[in-house]
């Protein structure tokens, strides 16, 4: 690979094995802000010593666009040099005393367009420094193993920077000439400086006091723009929820005197854990019934969650270097998904939640392994560590956390919890830390037993495939269940080793009785769900005492990351979604149906047939649409068809088109065939008394919605006004934004002719309200491509007054829409989508290469597509590449695309 870039130098690798610990550690910072936005200058004062296990050596900081002022060592000028984005000091004192440096510098907050170090939002200073942004703000050994006490002091306008905030506690305040005023903080704990945070603006707090189990007391505070505070309640109760459960779960109690939590509507992602002082994007934080859904709810409790979390998970214990961001990213995941599932009260809220989850895995991260960007939960190396960020290092990641728990159970994890604090509070670790302190409190368990292997999870990267065959032996009375894995070859990682493989399983009988599960060599059967660990290539299970051959229920609540190939019968399947008690293999039954008839219909030739789906099919989705007692949430999931983007996985080459006029055939077939069905889940769910975010209310607006969709797709075909008649109602009449955006979406969807009309009215409705402004672009950036009518109006809607592509929210609320989330009016035959996203990622690039980089993955597939797509997205993928002036973000990304 060439990775050569001119602008700032050549571009490196940087790989995991180069480790070696800083030659000087930095023990106190006094930071000192004058803001500005045009020129803000800083003064940096630390205090250093050299790391007396390291030879002796230069010191060298980090830092990029920054102006450089001043350097005094000890008091005194000193000689420095420049190397590339370095600042090089050659001479300090060799004696063991500590050493204070003096650097000032100034930089331009305004011009800040990346969104990384300081910068201006909507006229109030906030500052992003995971994971390199703290170079931006001052020379330093940016790092997160240097681990120093920071204090600041900032000094602004008082007027227009009313309120000033920083980590930890608030010492000192008071005022200054010439209508300025200033701000001291100390945080009491270490912190490596990607956790510094400082904001300064104009900001209102939702403030609430709790008492810890322990007794002590906190402040708890939600700071937003001043006609944002009627959106803060949800943000705080989950904060609320969040400290309880965290100290209940783990005692981990909350180690801060106050805990801010701070929204900006320009955000490069979701969220940010700076120590006591967490940043977020708006769209995790602001919701009320008026202008947020039930998925935006549900959202920010876990957002909330996560960066909680982090507070122990990441800041107390954080990473000896980037390539552990798993260690805290992984575990921080699987603490927010068992979180949001420790406050469903219903085991069914919870099975929702894993179902959800896996979703999201099997559509995101699965594509992710299989494609250029592939890499292990640990990776070996990077160029741009902002492109590791991935679905692979958070949600496979928590993939991994929970096989862990699995092998040691929940008692046995938290025990684990517990040591790794008691051997690492304070420290900067690495995944094997980790793995080592679960194993290590628990000596007893498959993993202790097993930890060597269980690792090649962090090292090896792919999906691996699980194969199961069972054959049945009448006169034996027995069943041998054969296991065998496989992993196909990553980039750099031709051959894969066995992993170990935690298979939770039931077997059922021919009237989906759950069966007594016996190994030949048990003295007792056993009954329910068992865990089996698949260590070898192939092992075989065999079950005895058995009176007909039985229906395995495999990898109940999706036990580990793989692909599950089966060769399941339609009736063992059937069998499964109507009687397995395992919630998440019923779903699954359900969709193995419907992807065979998918790929039946997809791999057939000629024309795509009008009724994919067979009478069978639809039976079993009508009996689940009646059932009467699985709730309203799992009957929607079951119920959604397997998206565009998981069926494409399913197959080795790729046409786009065709899957999304299948998968519509498909749709239309279920809204026509259980028209009365749907009439009959609309009238029975739509009605929800008061609103209130809980599972319960949310499920049954899900599938209120998703019926009245069905509804209008089938109305457009018969030329029924009726229905599309209710939906305009129930937009007009809503009384929150679910049911109203619902219905906005079932006429969108179904390309109803009042959907223009809603749209508009659904405009001037919520003008002033971004975040709902966003959702308005990207329903109609993810409309379904009829005709090729997607392209044009997201031509038109990057034309609108409303549109400003400097906005990440915005920019991701149209192009991201379409070009990753719209397979159907994206891979276009004339290319013009791909033109499309060449056009946008190099424009982004030139002011926000993090955002241009995710837009550039749009193409990651490319390989797999069929002609005349595949020729037509390399091209568009070289032209990007061909740019000569490309961040190393977009170049890493294209680079490997382009890589055979
Ligand atoms: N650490 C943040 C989180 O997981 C994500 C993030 C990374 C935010 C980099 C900003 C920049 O919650
Ligand atoms: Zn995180």
């Amino acid at each position: 690979m060439s990775l050569l870039r001119e602008a700032n130098g050549p571009t490196t690798a940087v790989r995991r094995e180069d480790y070696t610990a800083p030659a000087y550690w930095i023990d106190t910072v006094d930071l000192s802000f004058d803001l500005d936005p045009i020129k803000t200058r800083v003064l940096n004062k630390m205090r250093l010593r050299r790391n007396p296990d390291v030879a002796a050596q230069a010191l060298r900081l980090d830092g990029e666009d920054l102006n450089l002022a001043r350097v005094l060592v000890n008091g005194a000028g000193c000689s420095f040099k420049m190397d590339g984005n370095q600042l090089v000091l050659e001479n300090l004192p060799l004696d063991d005393a500590p050493i204070d440096l003096e650097i000032f510098t100034t930089c331009a907050p305004e011009k800040n367009t990346q969104l990384m170090g300081l910068y201006v939002s909507q006229g109030t200073f906030f500052t992003q420094c995971e994971a390199e942004g703290f170079r931006r703000i001052t020379y330093f050994l940016d790092r997160p193993d240097v681990m120093a006490s920071y204090t600041v002091t900032l000094r602004a306008d008082k007027k227009r920077y009313p309120v000033l905030l920083s980590n930890g506690n608030l010492v000192e305040e008071g005022t200054l000439p010439d209508g300025r005023h200033f701000a001291k903080w100390v945080d009491p704990h270490k912190k490596p400086c990607y956790l510094f945070a400082l904001v300064a603006g104009e900001l209102v707090a939702r403030e609430q006091r709790i008492t810890s189990r322990s007794g002590s007391e906190h402040l708890l505070q939600v700071y937003v723009r001043p006609g944002d505070m009627d959106k803060t309640e949800h943000a705080m109760n989950s904060l609320i929820a969040s400290v309880v459960w965290d100290e209940a779960r783990f005692g981990l109690p909350l180690d801060l005197e106050r805990f801010m939590i701070v929204a900006t509507a320009d955000f490069n992602m979701g969220a940010m854990e700076n120590k006591g002082l967490n940043i977020f994007n708006t769209k995790y934080v602001l919701a009320n019934s008026a202008t947020a859904t039930d998925t935006d709810f549900a959202n920010i409790e876990s957002v909330v969650g996560h960066e909680y979390f982090h507070n122990w998970t990441g800041n107390r214990i954080t990473c000896r270097d980037w390539f552990q961001l798993s260690l805290k990213e992984g575990l921080t995941v699987f603490r927010d998904q068992d979180f949001s599932m420790d406050l469903c009260a219903e085991p069914s809220a919870r099975a929702v939640k894993r179902i959800e989850d896996v979703r999201v895995l099997r559509t995101a991260q699965f594509p992710e392994d299989a494609g250029p960007m592939a890499h292990p939960v640990r990776p070996d190396s990077y160029v741009e560590i902002n492109n590791f960020y991935t679905v692979t290092i958070y949600e496979k990641g928590a993939e991994v956390v929970r096989m862990m728990q699995t092998l040691v159970g929940r008692t046995g994890f938290a025990a684990g919890m517990k040591l790794y604090f008691a051997r690492h509070d304070g420290q900067a670790v690495t995944c094997d830390d980790f793995a080592q302190a679960m194993a290590d409190a628990n000596p007893l368990s498959d993993l202790a037993r097993l930890l060597p292997q269980f690792k090649r999870w962090y090292s090896q990267a792919g999906t691996p495939h699980l194969r199961a065959e069972g054959v049945f032996d009448a006169a034996a009375r027995s069943y041998t269940l054969t296991l065998t894995q496989r992993c196909d070859p990553s980039p750099g990682q031709p051959v894969k080793q066995p992993f170990v493989i935690p298979v939770a399983l039931g077997l059922l009988d021919a009237n989906g009785t759950e069966l007594p599960l016996q190994l030949a060599h048990w003295s007792q059967p056993e009954t329910g769900t068992r865990t089996f660990v698949l260590t070898e290539a192939s092992e075989s299970f065999t079950f005895v005492n058995l009176d007909s051959e039985p229906v395995p229920s495999l990898l109940r609540g999706f036990s580990a990351p793989v692909v599950l190939d089966v060769d399941y019968s339609d009736a063992q399947l059937l069998g499964l979604l109507a009687h397995d008690i395992d919630p998440f293999n019923r779903w699954e039954a359900g969709q193995r149906l419907a992807l065979r008839r998918a790929l039946q219909a997809i791999q057939a030739q000629g024309p795509v047939p009008n009724d994919p789906l067979d009478a069978a099919y639809l039976a079993a989705m009508q009996a689940v649409l009646h059932h009467p007692a699985l709730d309203a949430a799992f009957k929607e999931l079951v119920l959604t068809l397997p998206s565009e983007t998981y069926i494409a996985e399913q197959l080795d080459v790729v046409d786009p088109q065709r899957i999304h006029a299948v998968r519509e055939a498909m749709r239309e077939q279920l809204a026509h065939a259980l028209h009365s069905d749907w009439a009959w889940a609309f009238e029975t769910h739509k009605n929800n008394g008061a609103y209130r975010p809980d599972p319960i209310g949310t499920g049954r607006r899900a599938l209120a919605g998703m019926a009245l969709t069905m509804l209008c797709l089938t109305a457009r075909s018969s030329g029924d006004t009726v229905w599309p008649g209710k939906a305009y109602q129930r937009f007009k009449d809503a009384g929150n934004m679910t049911d109203r955006f619902n219905a906005l979406s079932a006429l969108v969807v179904s390309g109803q002719p009042l959907a223009q009309d809603a749209l508009s009215r659904f405009h001037s409705m919520f003008r002033h309200e971004a975040l709902v402004i966003d959702k308005w672009f990207a329903l109609q950036a993810s409309a379904p491509d009829r005709d090729g009518n997607v392209l044009p109006a997201v031509h038109q809607l990057l034309a609108h007054p409303d549109f400003n592509l400097r906005n990440p929210n915005r920019a991701r609320s149209v192009i991201f829409s379409y070009c990753s989330a719209n397979p159907g009016g994206f891979h276009r035959p004339d290319a013009a989508g791909y033109k499309f996203w060449s056009e946008r990622v190099i424009e982004l690039d030139g002011f926000n290469p993090q955002v241009a980089a995710r837009l550039a993955r749009a193409l990651d597939r490319w390989k797999k597509l069929d002609e005349p797509y595949r020729s037509a997205a390399r091209e568009a993928i070289a032209r990007v590449a061909a740019k000569p002036d490309l961040s190393n973000d977009v170049r890493e990304v294209v680079t490997r695309s382009l890589a055979d």
